[in-house]
């Protein structure tokens, strides 16, 4: 077994639901469906290998303007998953988060997800944290303003505003900065997603669709992770 010693934090951009599911003749929904599931094995995986937080890219800003059938599933499965599947990991010891632009979300998913944050908060597992409505741009856009405001009411000066200053204003301000991305489904872009964060991170691309990730597949990530120099623009000692 790959241990992850030096891999505290992943995250995965969750893509290819859609193309999975047409390629079986299969509505996009049914490959909603199986993502979602999906998640508990990898969630599992990744605490089992000692990695300490996993953030997984579930709903862009940008997925908003998709066909209101399509988001409208997707909101349906996000209000299931936040019933059900999440007890489980909860008695796991998982610790729950949310990332992104709750406003937009409906009042009942909003409440679900702040009470799984609460009675999750003292979990000493694996923290697991979905990008839900999330959108980088967006998030480093409310931290300027943030940062404005700070400074035209005189609580900071300018120079106060460093990288630590800022990263502490974005919605992840305590979570590491992600050793490994992974984006499954082919695709090679980032979509929108922890751009700051991802300054020094190791990418990684998989052309299997995430319905049929599987945990070995993490584990040879881990493996590739642990054979790359990360040098962070220095030279090698
Ligand atoms: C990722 O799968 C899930 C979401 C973006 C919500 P897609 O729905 O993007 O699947 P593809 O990329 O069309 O196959
Ligand atoms: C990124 O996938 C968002 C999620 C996986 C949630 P998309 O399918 O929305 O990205 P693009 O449109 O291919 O860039
Ligand atoms: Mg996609």
């Amino acid at each position: 077994m790959q241990k992850a010693e030096s891999v505290t934090h992943i995250a995965i951009i969750m893509d290819g639901n859609g193309r999975w599911a047409q390629k079986r003749l299969l509505p996009r929904s049914a490959g909603h469906r199986k993502g979602a599931e999906k998640v508990k094995e990898i969630a599992k995986e990744a605490d089992r290998l000692g990695v300490k937080f996993l953030t997984l890219y579930a709903f862009s800003t940008e997925n908003w303007q998709r066909p209101k059938e399509e988001v409208d599933t997707l909101m349906g499965l996000l209000r299931e998953y936040l019933k059900s599947d999440l007890k489980e990991l909860h008695e796991n010891n998982v610790r729950i988060r949310f990332i992104g632009e709750r406003d937009m979300l409906s009042a009942d998913i909003r409440q679900s997800m702040a009470a799984l944050e609460r009675q999750t908060a003292k979990n000493g597992g694996l923290t697991l944290c979905f990008a839900i409505s999330y959108g980088s741009r967006q998030e480093i856009i409310q931290a300027v303003r943030k940062a404005a405001v700070l400074v035209k009411n005189g609580d900071i000066s300018e120079s106060d505003i460093d990288i630590k200053s800022f990263s502490a204003m974005l919605y992840t301000k305590d979570i590491p900065e992600p050793d490994i991305l992974i984006r499954t489904g082919g695709e090679k872009r980032i979509s929108n997603y922890l751009l700051w964060q991802i300054a020094y991170t190791e990418l990684f691309f998989s052309d299997t669709p995430w319905p049929d990730f599987e945990a070995k597949e993490l584990e040879a990530v881990i493996a590739g992770f642990n054979t790359r120099e990360r040098r962070y623009g220095k030279v090698q000692a």
